[in-house]
């Protein structure tokens, strides 16, 4: 789906050339309404002419955009958004992107030259972002930009004024994101890198041309689209390529004892250690870099000495804090592509044809199947590094135990926000179990549920609970052979393909890492397999219809080589479908204490036949002639159950039940009591239009005319049993 902004109203301020201008059109070509702000100044900041802006807006017209200009300093901010508000009557997107240069030595820094580059870039963002604010938070929805710079970020030579005030803005745009969050106003910031005049007497010409303003352009409209829950970040962004920011720190040492004075001889003694990044954190929140210090002033207090108090363990919290945490919001935009992709994944295949309507999106009935719901929020795993409290070592993790739960049946397509919170962290011992409840939406509705259950080997012994309240459970089989089992053989690409739904760890592709992890080759997803024992029962117990799935419990047992044949043994308990997967070839339990829980079925009687006489009853009174004729001899061979509904005007007026099964040979005009093989639904006509040879049935089908459920494959045997109705 593209990225379109029909009815948003953006600010792009000094628009009239450079980076800006680039964004103005761009904006302007996806259906934002644009005000193009520029001064129309020199490089330093000297002059006016609207010119610049003037041109922009022509541009933007010439396309088909909407666009006015604004020709005053960001230093007036308020009038830059009343432009917005007169000729548009809203203020949705700020680019704060005007700038100026004043370079000097930093000896040699003016008043002027400081108070210039700080009026313009850190002040006029300060100001224009303010007259918006109150708009933003009022209609619920705001994107801002803030533009910084690599001197910022790193410092550069002559640049000290305009290295603190670009750094400034980041500072600014950190505090907005933490502010604007709960009104939906997100505030990110770049450091570009494009030709321009501003660049011009830095880089060489060569250089110049090909860092076009359109390779940072894109960044700009993502992160300002709705879809977008980006908020609080910094990145750099250049020649095409885009890499985000963030802090790192040291894992650091306490340098005082108690009840000693603190001195720079113990700092000095420390300091390899102080600067050493190894192990080192990642702090993102002010509670964060906090928490170490509070951690801090406990451990002096306990403890009585530099020695007794390793650096390792100093400023580590304890794994339980982080229970109840939230991790950042998922957005994930998927359509049919994704979720036949899926399908694929999971071991579905034309040669099936009941998984046409998983495959094909022109199906009438196209669906998608209840597992990819781990889909979206799978990320939540990965997310678990930001956790404070927990320190993971992302080799060590397994991913031991999966709970998903279905509150509607999945769309095709769309986009879903995932939240994620720790739901509990317990002490096994010999590792550490993670427990992440994910919620996902679409919109303001839960659509599903996710557990997730982590192992971190090696991890345990911290002194935490060994149990949880929160997790869901795993239920043992009942204790007689399956009622069923479903033998699938997965393909030697399974894990290839199942990768492109998003877990992209090299240990399911890269022999070479696959071996580092003790494998003799790269394994199967769990959630693969999961995927396969899902669709096993689908199959097995509701005849694929996706509406009946409520949820999934499993436990992740041993690995799968792709190739490898997974055998679905499944006992029936009410509406309880107990399962255990095993590798076909060795036996070895690869899903254990599964289950699948599913709705019930619909046993509503679709009211009492009509007395009217159908067409298709003529039809059947001469089928039932022929089955008494041609006997046993078909029922052997077809050895199956077909049921028929008879529809008009969408109700079913007739039910009809063919049993060539188990050497009876009758035709019924009732539903069946149990299971069909396969049944057709079909209006009167039909079904006569099909008896008569006036429509194709394959036809029929395809245009929807025809349903089919079950075994489509046995609708074959129907025509070898039926000859002058081999139509049907
Ligand atoms: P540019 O000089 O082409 O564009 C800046 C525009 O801002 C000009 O059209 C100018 O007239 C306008 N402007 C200046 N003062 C203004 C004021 N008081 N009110 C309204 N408009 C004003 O420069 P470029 O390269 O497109 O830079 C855009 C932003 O990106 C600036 O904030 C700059 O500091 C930043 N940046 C650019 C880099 C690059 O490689 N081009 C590197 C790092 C940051």
């Amino acid at each position: 789906m593209s990225l379109t902004f029909d009815g948003r109203v953006v600010l792009v301020t000094g628009a009239g050339g450079g980076l800006g201008r680039e964004y103005a059109l761009a904006f302007g070509e996806r259906g934002a309404a644009v005000i193009v702000n520029d001064l129309g100044g020199d490089i330093k900041g000297g002059g006016k002419s609207s010119a610049a802006a003037d041109r922009v807006v022509e541009e933007i017209k010439a396309k088909g955009g909407k666009a006015v200009a604004n020709y005053d300093s960001v230093e007036d901010g308020e009038k830059l958004i009343q432009t917005a508000l007169d000729a548009f009557g809203r203020i949705d997107i700020v680019i704060n992107n005007a700038g100026i240069l004043r370079d000097r030595s930093f000896g040699r820094t003016s008043d002027l030259d400081w108070d210039l580059i700080h009026r313009v870039h850190l002040r006029g963002s300060f100001l224009v972002t303010r007259a918006a604010w109150n708009h933003m938070k009022n209609q619920k929805f705001g994107r801002i930009i803030m533009t910084s710079s690599a001197a910022g970020i790193y410092g550069n030579f002559g640049q000290a004024n305009y290295s603190a005030a670009k750094l400034g803005a980041l500072g600014l745009s950190n505090t907005l994101a933490i502010e604007g969050q709960k009104y939906n106003i997100h505030c990110n910031t770049i450091a570009p890198t494009a030709g321009s005049r501003l660049t011009q007497t830095v880089m060489p010409p060569d250089l110049l041309e090909s860092l076009k303003a359109e390779y940072v352009a894109p960044l700009v409209l993502w992160l300002c689209h709705e879809d977008c829950q980006e908020n609080g970040s910094l990145f750099e962004v250049g020649a095409g390529w885009i890499g985000k920011l963030r802090w790192e720190r040291s894992l650091g040492r306490i340098v005082r004892q108690k009840n000693l004075s603190m001195t720079p001889e113990a700092v000095r003694d420390t300091w390899d250690e102080i600067c050493d990044f190894t192990d080192a954190g990642k702090p993102s929140s002010i509670q964060e870099s906090l928490q170490t210090l509070v951690d801090v002033l406990s451990r002096v207090d306990t403890e009585d000495g530099i020695k007794a108090n390793p650096t390792s363990t100093a400023v580590r919290i304890n794994p339980s804090d982080a229970v109840g945490r939230s991790l950042s919001e998922m957005s994930f935009t998927y359509t049919h592509m994704n979720t036949i992709l899926y399908a694929l994944g999971v071991g579905m295949s034309t040669k099936d044809p009941d998984h046409l309507k998983f495959l094909f999106e022109g199906h009438e009935d196209f669906s998608c199947l209840p597992t990819f719901g781990v889909i979206p929020a799978q990320g939540s795993m990965m997310g678990l590094g930001s956790v404070p409290g927990l320190d993971i070592d992302f080799t060590r993790l397994l991913h031991g135990e999966q709970y998903l739960e279905l509150f509607k049946p999945l769309p095709t397509s769309g986009t879903l926000t995932s939240k994620t919170t720790v739901a509990d962290v317990l002490d096994k011992g010999s590792g550490m179990i993670i427990l992440l409840d994910v919620h996902t939406y679409s919109g303001q509705d839960l659509v599903c549920y996710n557990q997730f259950s982590v192992f971190i080997v090696g991890a345990g012994g911290f002194g935490g609970k060994r149990t949880s309240e929160r997790a869901v459970a795993t239920a043992p089989p009942p204790n007689r052979p399956p009622d069923a089992v479903t033998v699938d053989k997965t393909s030697k690409d399974q894990a290839a393909l199942y990768r492109l739904s998003g877990d992209w760890n090299p240990l399911h592709i890269d022999p070479s890492f696959a071996a580092m992890g003790g494998f003799k080759a790269p394994i199967l997803h769990g959630l693969c397999s999961f995927g396969f024992a899902t669709r096993h029962v689908l199959k097995q117990y509701a005849e694929n219809d996706v509406s009946r799935f409520k949820s999934i419990k499993v436990r992740f047992v041993k690995p799968v080589y792709p190739g490898q044949s997974l055998q679905t043994e499944m006992w029936k308990e009410g509406n309880r479908i107990h399962i255990q997967c095993k590798v076909k070839e060795t036996g070895g339990v690869v899903l254990s204490g599964a289950y699948i829980d599913l709705h019930a079925g619909s046993s509503v009687s679709r009211g009492p036949p009509e007395k009217e006489e159908l067409q298709s009853d003529l039809v059947f009174a001469e089928i039932e002639r022929r089955i008494k004729d041609v006997g046993g001899e078909l029922v052997k061979k077809v050895n199956a159950v077909f049921g028929w509904e008879i529809t008009k005007d969408g109700e079913t007026v007739r039910q009809w039940t063919m049993d060539l099964k188990s050497g009876r040979g009758d035709l019924h005009r009732e539903a069946y009591k149990g299971k069909t093989d396969v049944t057709f639904t079909v209006p009167d006509e039909i079904f006569m239009e099909v008896v008569k040879g006036k429509l194709n049935p394959q036809k029929a089908f395809f245009a929807g005319k025809l349903k089919i459920r079950g075994n489509i494959m046995l609708s074959q045997k129907l025509e070898m049993i039926l000859k002058d109705y081999a139509k049907l």
